[in-house]
């Protein structure tokens, strides 16, 4: 079996852990200075003048922490949060069940908020803007349109993808936070952190070893963890080291920059069969047989960051980065 280093969830058995990994409140939260900063104001504010927090948009590629963030900004409001998400409303009438349920207070977690259909994202509009719901009763001539109030609330919303949102939607958003890559020392202290919690020792040379690994994420990075965490303790060793981290993470086929075996498929197909593009997204999706929305979300965004791919208006190119990672000629532009 194939196994995924990248994903844009967590896997079906690694939800329960990692909310048992979650930074619970800001001072815990490990990182993403410039979001923290300006929330811990905004979440002051709010609290000095008795208000709900503005509307809060998190975005950013998978695995960065913005449902993690989600949950804190509730527990430093004080007030709890009910989840959901854009695939989950299906009708107008689901998200008015989820609106009228809530409390005076409440945090509204809408996950995946790009994928909300048209027709329900103007429900969202009034209930945004004036915390009212406008319903239709009835049919055909005899409908009519009745306001109902609603209780103040905050809503979260998080997306990988926010160039999709819709403008309207985006501007009702009082608060814009973009979620950065995390930098080998965040990640070694989000490793060791982990580590604490699951009761294993780790050399900080270790950790470094899987942080830099990481792809900038500590979903990854909690990840490789749990996977060497595994090496160490077939070998009976209570400790990981630096020597064992490389090992685990050699068998694990990471490689030094966290790439993993989808990463060199779309990296070596763009060289092997476009000479190194530019071809579009629907091709390399066709080549390598990965869906183009999973390379747009999941893949693509490391690779542009690290610059082994750029995106030109005929399609995306490899850098000659890519082809000295992997120890190739760089081809002469002619
Ligand atoms: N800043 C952080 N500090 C510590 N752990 C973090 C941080 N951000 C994310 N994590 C951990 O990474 C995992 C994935 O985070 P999550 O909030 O689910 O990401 P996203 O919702 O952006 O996909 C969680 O287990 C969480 O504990
Ligand atoms: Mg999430």
């Amino acid at each position: 079996m194939e196994e995924r280093l990248v994903s844009s969830e967590a896997d079906s058995g690694e939800t329960f852990i990692e909310q048992s990994l979650r930074p619970q409140n800001l001072a815990q939260y490990i990182g993403q200075d410039k979001v923290k900063e300006n929330l811990k104001v905004f979440i002051e504010a709010a609290k000095m003048r008795g208000e709900t927090l503005d509307h809060v948009l998190l975005y950013g590629p998978p695995g960065l922490g913005k449902t993690t963030l989600a949950t804190i900004i509730a527990n430093e409001m004080g007030v709890n949060i009910r989840t959901t998400s854009g695939p989950a409303i299906e009708r107008p009438g689901d998200l008015a069940a989820v609106l009228t349920a809530l409390e005076p207070g409440d945090v509204l977690f809408i996950d995946e908020i790009h994928r909300l259909h048209r027709s329900i994202e103007e429900v969202l509009y009034p209930a945004m803007e004036d915390f009212c719901l406008d319903i239709v009763i009835g049919k055909g001539s005899s409908a009519r349109s009745v306001r109902l109030d609603l209780p103040p609330f905050t809503l979260i919303g998080a997306t990988t993808r926010v160039g999709l949102l819709t403008a309207p939607l985006r501007d009702r958003f009082g608060v814009l936070s973009r979620l950065e890559y995390y930098n080998e020392k965040q990640l070694a202290h989000i490793i060791e952190r982990t580590a604490d919690i699951l009761g294993i020792g780790i050399e900080y040379d270790g950790a470094i070893e899987m942080a830099r690994r990481s792809r900038g994420t500590p979903r990854i990075a909690n990840r490789l963890l749990r996977r060497v965490r595994d090496f160490a303790q077939v070998i009976g060793n209570e400790t990981i080291t630096n020597e064992l981290a490389v090992g685990a993470l050699e068998k694990l086929q990471v490689d030094k920059l966290g790439l993993d075996h989808i990463d060199h498929k779309l990296l070596l197909g763009i060289i092997e069969k476009f000479r190194g593009g530019p071809v579009g997204i629907d091709t390399i999706s066709a080549t390598i047989g990965e869906e183009s929305h999973t390379i747009e979300d999941v893949y693509e965004p490391y690779l542009l960051q690290i610059g082994f791919l750029q995106r030109t208006p005929r399609g995306r190119i490899v850098t000659d980065l890519v082809y000295r990672h992997f120890q190739m000629e760089v081809p002469k532009n002619d």
